[in-house]
C-alpha cells in the first residue's frame, strides 16, 4: 500500500511510517518540520516538506504520489499549545484537516485514519469510560479533535469517506518530544536529577506505549470493514503521577521523584480534567488488537532504549 502520513515528521507519524516501511509498504510523510530539514527519502520512505493548510500542496502531493490511504497525524498538539494560541490551533488542526480531506475527495481516496484524542471527552464520568462517553471537551485541542471527528462525519455523508477515529491516551517511549511526565520522570531518573512535581498524586492517567499506538494504527487500516468509526486506543488502565513515580523509582535505583498532592496542572498552571482508564474492549472485539505493554514494562522498554541510545552515541 501507498500511505500518506500527514505530520510523518512527528514522534507517532515518524514512528507509524517507519513500522509500514519495514513490512514494506510505502510511506509518504508528509510534514512542515521537513521543509526545514531537507530530510533524505528513499523509494520507500518518501518526505516531502509541506503544510496542511495550504490546499493546493496537499492535492498535488496525492495527484504526484497516489496514495490509497492516508494517517492523519500533523496538528499542534498539547493542550497548552493550544491555549496559548487557540486561532492557531484552530486553523491548523480543524482548517487542515479539512484541506486533507479535500485532497482525499478530489484523490478518491476513500480511508482515513485520523488520530484523535482522549481530551475529546473532556472530564471523565467514570474511572474507566469506552466509546459511547459524551463528547464534552474543554480546552481548544480537545474541541479541535472533537470537531475533525465530527467533520470527518460530514466527509462521510455527503462524499463517502471513511474517517477512523483512535482516541489515543498519552503516547510515550522513545522519540518523545515533548514535556511529559512518563518522559520529564525518566530523564531525570537516567540523569541523576532529583524531580519534584509539584501537583498530580492524584491525577489518574492511562498512558500508552508508542509501539501499542502504533500496532492499533496498523490494525484499524489493515481491517476491511470497521462498523465503527471510533475507538480508543491506550493500556486500559490508569495510574496516578504517584504510581507513576514509584514505578521509575523501582526501575532506575536511586531516583529522587517527588510528586506534590492534587491534580496534575499543565505547565503548572491547568488543571487537568479529571482522568482515568479507557476502555479498550472495542479494539480488541473489532480490530483484534491489545496492548502488549502495562505501564511497567512500557516504562522498562523505554528506559532500556533510551539507555541503548546513549552507548551507541
Ligand atoms: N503524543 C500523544 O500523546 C498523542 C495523544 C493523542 C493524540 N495525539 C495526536 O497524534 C498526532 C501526532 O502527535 P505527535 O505526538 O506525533 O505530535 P508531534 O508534534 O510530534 O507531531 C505532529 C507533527 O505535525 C507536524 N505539523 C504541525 N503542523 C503542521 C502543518 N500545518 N502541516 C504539516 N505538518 C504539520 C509537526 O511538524 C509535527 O512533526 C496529533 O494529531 C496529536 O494530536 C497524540
Amino acid at each position: 500500500m501507498r500511505i500518506l502520513i500527514t505530520g510523518g515528521g512527528g514522534f507517532l507519524g515518524n514512528a507509524v511510517a517507519n513500522a509500514l516501511v519495514a513490512r514494506g509498504d510505502t510511506a509518504v510523510a508528509f510534514d512542515t518540520h521537513f521543509s526545514l530539514d531537507g530530510a533524505p527519502e528513499s523509494d520507500h520512505h518518501i518526505r516531502l516538506g509541506g503544510d496542511i493548510t495550504d490546499m493546493a500542496a496537499l492535492a498535488q502531493v496525492v495527484r504526484k504520489h497516489r496514495p490509497e490511504v492516508v494517517i492523519h497525524c500533523a496538528a499542534i498538539v498539547g493542550v497548552l499549545s493550544s491555549i496559548g494560541s487557540p486561532i492557531n490551533i484552530v486553523r491548523i488542526n480543524v482548517e487542515g484537516s479539512i484541506n486533507v480531506f479535500e485532497a482525499m475527495r478530489l484523490g478518491d481516496i476513500k480511508r482515513c485514519i485520523h488520530i484523535s484524542s482522549e481530551e475529546a471527552y473532556g472530564e471523565f464520568r467514570s474511572h474507566r469510560m469506552d466509546e459511547s462517553h459524551p463528547l464534552e471537551p474543554v480546552l481548544p485541542y480537545g474541541i479541535c479533535k472533537a470537531t475533525v471527528e465530527q467533520l470527518g462525519r460530514t466527509y462521510r455523508d455527503l462524499h463517502g469517506l471513511e474517517v477512523i477515529n483512535l482516541r489515543t491516551s498519552w503516547v510515550y517511549g522513545p522519540g518523545l518530544p515533548r514535556d511529559r511526565i512518563p518522559r520529564n520522570m525518566v530523564l531525570a531518573a537516567l540523569e541523576g536529577r532529583a524531580l519534584h512535581i509539584a501537583h498530580g498524586a492524584q491525577s489518574a492517567i492511562d498512558h500508552t506505549y508508542v509501539d501499542d499506538w502504533v500496532t492499533a494504527v496498523l490494525a484499524a487500516l489493515d481491517h476491511a470493514e470497521h462498523r465503527y468509526d471510533v475507538y480508543n486506543v491506550s493500556s486500559g488502565h490508569s495510574c496516578t503521577v504517584k504510581e507513576l513515580a514509584e514505578i521509575v523509582t523501582e526501575l532506575v535505583p536511586g531516583a529522587e521523584i517527588s510528586v506534590g498532592p492534587g491534580m496534575y496542572r499543565h505547565g503548572n498552571q491547568i488543571e487537568l480534567v479529571r482522568k482515568g482508564a479507557l476502555d479498550i474492549s472495542r479494539a480488541d472485539a473489532e480490530l483484534g488488537w491489545k496492548p502488549r505493554f502495562d505501564i511497567r514494562s512500557g516504562l522498562a522498554a523505554y528506559i532500556k532504549a533510551l539507555r541503548e541510545a546513549k552507548t551507541q552515541n
